[in-house]
């Protein structure tokens, strides 16, 4: 059907027309990993014609996008960023200039609702009998009604600061759902609709793995978000602007401690469903995160044994910026505090804003790491680390050298 589609598209090969809907079909019926050489023949042979093709600047670059996450597995580089088709998901960029912090949660916010809004939405139909997609393993209704509540616990303050949260007023954990569904459905921009409906390229047919997607790019989104915060309290307290510098970190802090339902949702994935479709997934792993990475090297510069390991070896990028001498918010600290510019009254309120942030990573890390325990039992990671020994390995390497997190080790470990 797709090829069919494709091959009917390709005499007029107007970008704006492609048959989207016909691929991603055809890609979530059999999964990314077991797509045919014939369509995937197909798909590159489009991409080949992308130079030369004409249309709106704006429709070829989403073509392009789509297929750099469509053909990634064939081209043999499929990683982590492809795996979630981050560039289908517009987020804000790790250098957009520090001016635009102010709007970056708003930004986020949006994305995130919507993310969950649409893995909700898959759960509801699946519950509902109205969908045939990825259908190998479907939860329970209780495990559905379970996703139900801590998706939206997810999302409550985002749509709460998008004045949604008013008309989500059931009692019923799948009624408020399907009310919260709606409503962002509502809201949403038909090129918001679009980047939806094109980021979901799941490897395998796993019900569960829908979910998983969604919560690995909703994290990032937050990922994005802290790092936008992070840099503008680093911007902030170079200037001697200890207020500001505060104001940001406690957004960072904010968006980290709402992110932690998504760890709740995510724990209801059944481990069969988890284990199967993890088979398809290696090479794959958030080691490559540059979100998570950058939010570490804004808080301080890696310890040498951190910087030339797996860790920062699987984000080339973030790596590279290292070497430069990268701003971070230890250094700032240190830097604003010995000067003397700064009133031991602010400096103590910027450390006390730090501190409560780095509880709040260690309380992710820990979070992060139970989960993984839960999940894998003693199974080697696919980001070629040796699994949950690595985590455990790397949970409680400091946030920063000049404060310690709020809370003491043991609080954090019990959580
Ligand atoms: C089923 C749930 C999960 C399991 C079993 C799991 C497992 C692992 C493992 C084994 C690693 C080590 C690297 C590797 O070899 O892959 C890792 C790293 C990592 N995971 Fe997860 N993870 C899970 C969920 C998540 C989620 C939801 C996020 C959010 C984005 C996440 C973010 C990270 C990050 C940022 C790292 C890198 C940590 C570092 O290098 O210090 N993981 N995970």
């Amino acid at each position: 059907m797709a090829t069919a589609e494709l091959a009917s598209w390709v005499q007029e090969a107007d970008p704006g027309r492609f048959p989207y809907d016909a691929v991603v079909r055809e890609y979530q019926r059999v999964g990314k990993h077991f797509v045919s050489k014939e369509l995937l023949d197909r798909l590159t042979a489009v991409r080949d014609r992308l130079p030369m093709m004409h249309g709106p600047w704006p429709e070829v670059r989403a073509l392009a996008s789509f297929l750099d996450t469509a053909l990634d597995k064939p081209d043999g580089r499929y990683d982590y960023p492809t795996y979630l088709a981050l560039s289908m998901l517009e987020l804000p960029g790790l250098d957009e200039p520090v001016a635009t912090a102010p709007f970056a949660r708003s930004r986020c916010d949006r994305l995130s609702v919507q993310l969950i809004a649409d893995a909700l939405d898959f759960e509801l139909a699946a519950l509902d009998g109205l969908s045939m997609r990825l259908s190998e393993l479907r939860p329970s209704r209780d495990l559905a009604v379970k996703r139900c509540k801590h998706g939206l616990r997810a999302v409550l303050p985002a749509l709460t600061r998008m004045s949604l949260a008013r008309g989500v007023t059931s009692e019923d954990h799948v009624d408020r759902a399907r009310q919260m569904r709606s409503l962002v459905r509502a809201d949403m921009a038909i090129a918001e609709r679009r980047a939806m409906d094109l980021s979901i390229l799941p490897v395998y047919v796993s019900h569960d793995e829908y979910m998983f997607l969604r919560v690995l790019q909703t994290f990032e989104t937050t990922f994005v978000l802290l790092t936008m915060h992070l840099r503008a309290a680093i911007d902030a307290l170079s200037g001697r602007r200890a207020d500001e510098a505060v104001h940001f970190l406690n957004g960072a802090e904010d968006s980290l401690r709402e992110s932690a339902p998504l760890f709740s949702m995510l724990a209801t994935m059944q481990i069969e469903s988890f284990r199967t479709f993890r088979e398809f997934t290696e090479g794959a792993s958030a080691i490559q995160s540059r979100g998570y990475k950058l939010v570490e090297a804004l808080c301080r510069t890696p310890d040498r044994e951190r910087a030339e390991s797996p860790a920062f070896h699987s984000v080339p990028e973030i790596h590279a910026r290292l070497a430069g001498g990268h701003p971070n918010l230890d250094d700032t600290y240190r830097e604003v505090r010995d000067s003397g510019d700064l009133g031991p009254a602010e400096c103590a309120r910027v450390g006390a804003a730090m501190s409560t942030f780095a509880s709040a990573l260690h309380r992710w890390r820990g979070t992060h790491y139970r989960l993984a325990v839960r999940m894998l039992g003693e199974a080697t990671g696919t980001g070629y680390t040796e699994g949950t020994p690595y985590l455990a390995a790397v949970r409680d390497i400091p946030v920063f050298h000049q404060v310690s997190p709020a809370d003491n080790e043991a609080t954090v470990r019990s959580r």
